[in-house]
């Protein structure tokens, strides 16, 4: 009587320990499947991720508008040629998402020397920018990407 409750408790531990089993499996199925895909959404092209040149291009149109309704940063634009500004920040920007662009501009250090750009004016005109990406309909994970290149051009135009 008692080999056979044992027998049958063995039974049920081991039933129980399969199901656990398949519940760890499936468990882990799911997380594995949702991190590679992440993995994969990470690691593919961002110039596709964000929607092309004509995504790009409508960033920095709005990007654009928020400078010019902003009177900090307006102040640093207000004798430049926005026409040439808006095509090679979307070359650069087309650039820096892996995109089939080549920049054709001027380097960062040649541009903003004799700005002497702050921290705050440039924490600023980031603001602006996410604005500009909001204002797209970018998604923020595809927004921080993009910023996360920019922000690799940071002491490039600080303090010039
Ligand atoms: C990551 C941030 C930035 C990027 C990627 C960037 C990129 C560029 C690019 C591509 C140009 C055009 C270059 C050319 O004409 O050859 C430019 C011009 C300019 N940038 Fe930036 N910029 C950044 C931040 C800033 C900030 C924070 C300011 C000021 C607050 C600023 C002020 C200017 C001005 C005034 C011009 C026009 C210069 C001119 O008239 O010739 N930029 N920038």
């Amino acid at each position: 009587m008692r080999k056979t409750q044992l027998k049958l408790n063995k039974s049920v531990v081991c039933i129980t320990f399969l199901g656990l089993c398949l519940v760890a499996i499936t468990g882990c199925a799911t997380p594995t499947t949702s991190a590679s895909s992440s993995v994969v959404s990470s690691s593919d092209n961002l110039y596709q991720t964000l929607g092309g040149k004509a995504k790009i291009d409508e960033i920095v149109d709005n990007f654009i508008n928020e400078i010019a309704f902003d009177q900090e940063t307006y102040a640093f634009f207000k004798d430049s040629n926005m026409q040439r500004f808006k095509e090679k920040l979307s070359e650069q920007l087309c650039v820096m998402a892996q995109g089939p662009c080549t920049y054709t501009g001027d380097s960062m250090e040649q541009v903003h020397t004799g700005m002497n750009i702050t921290e705050a004016n440039f924490n600023h005109g980031v603001d602006l920018f996410i604005n500009a990406m909001d204002k797209a309909d970018i998604p923020h994970n595809v927004q921080n990407r993009l910023l996360n290149e920019m922000a690799k051009t940071r002491k490039q135009m600080l303090y010039r």
